[in-house]
């Protein structure tokens, strides 16, 4: 496939893509973004990707330059162009380029950007590589649920949990409540509950997530999107992340200690199997992703 990218309404390969030395998403980290799933060639849930978006962006008064049509019109171009089967979709809104300063000019106007590269296609649930996670105090802002372009804290934990070779972080706000993680949502099966955050602006409301959620209640698993603080998490007896890239990642272990006694658990594992129908439906005629 070719990586390509989309700036304000130009193509080029990503390699040559360029964009303004004083972009406000640049200097300021004032943008929004959204990261969505091709697989088969196909987006996985667009619009509600779209939607948040338009959420995240409405949020901090960023007006998207285009109309959800247009932007429908140039990520299927995008697609069909980079000829990209299994990969994802970078997207980008700032507030555009002008003289540095906080306040933006009157004026500035906001800037689009997008680009496809390629990501390795699923392995078999055999072959899926559960993560180690550590915890670390949730330092982020209180405005989580906007998918915001300012990520430093995220860098800083991701880096830490490198450095203790762990893949993923658990964030936990005073009390010890569990978050969120630095790229993905968190799920834990507790006393026989499978518990993850409700929705609030202390994280991101993960398109994974819903979908996960969706799946466990038809399944008929006694849900509830209840907070759990890091001392139920140590009696989980399974912990999942949910991602847009790495989908449903079961954890074994976190801060060095196993969790449960099989990784993936049964219903983690359930939740793989019925998650992968999905993406097998939207995206690929129902045709099978792997194996
Ligand atoms: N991250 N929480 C945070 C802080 C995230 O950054 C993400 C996604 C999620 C999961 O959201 P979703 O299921 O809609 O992908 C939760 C993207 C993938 C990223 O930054 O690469």
């Amino acid at each position: 496939m070719k990586p390509l990218a989309w700036i304000d309404g130009s193509r080029c390969d990503l390699s040559e893509a360029m964009v303004p030395l004083e972009d406000r998403g640049y200097l300021l980290g004032d943008g929004v973004y959204e990261v969505i799933k091709i697989y088969n060639g196909n987006p996985f849930y667009l619009h509600p990707h779209l939607d948040r978006l338009q959420n995240s962006a409405s949020a901090v008064n960023i007006k998207i330059p285009y109309s959800m049509e247009k932007i429908e019109g140039e990520i299927a171009t995008l697609l069909e162009n980079s000829e990209c089967k299994s990969g994802y979709l970078y997207m980008q809104v700032t507030r555009g380029s002008a003289e540095r300063d906080h306040l933006a000019p009157e004026g500035t106007n906001p800037s689009m950007v997008m680009y496809v590269r390629d990501y390795p296609a699923p392995v078999s649930i055999e072959e899926i590589k559960p993560c180690s996670c550590i915890t670390v105090p949730d330092e982020r802002w209180m405005n989580c649920y906007i998918k915001s372009i300012n990520l430093l804290p995220n860098v800083m934990a991701r880096h830490k949990a490198a450095e203790a070779g762990a893949q993923e972080v658990l964030f936990y706000r005073p009390g010890g409540i569990v978050t969120e993680g630095t790229r993905s949502n968190t799920f834990a099966v507790i006393d026989g509950i499978v518990r993850t955050h409700p929705e609030s602006k202390l994280i991101l409301s993960g398109i994974t997530r819903m979908i996960a959620l969706e799946i466990l209640r038809e399944l008929d698993y006694p849900v509830s999107e209840e907070a759990f603080n890091l001392d139920e998490l140590e009696r989980a007896s399974e912990v999942w992340t949910t991602s847009t890239g790495m989908e449903v990642l079961p954890v074994a272990d976190i801060d060095g200690k196993a969790v449960g006694e099989k990784v993936p658990g049964p219903v983690c594992r359930h939740l793989i199997e019925k998650y992968r129908e999905r993406v097998e439906q939207e995206c690929c005629d129902g045709k099978k992703l792997c194996g």
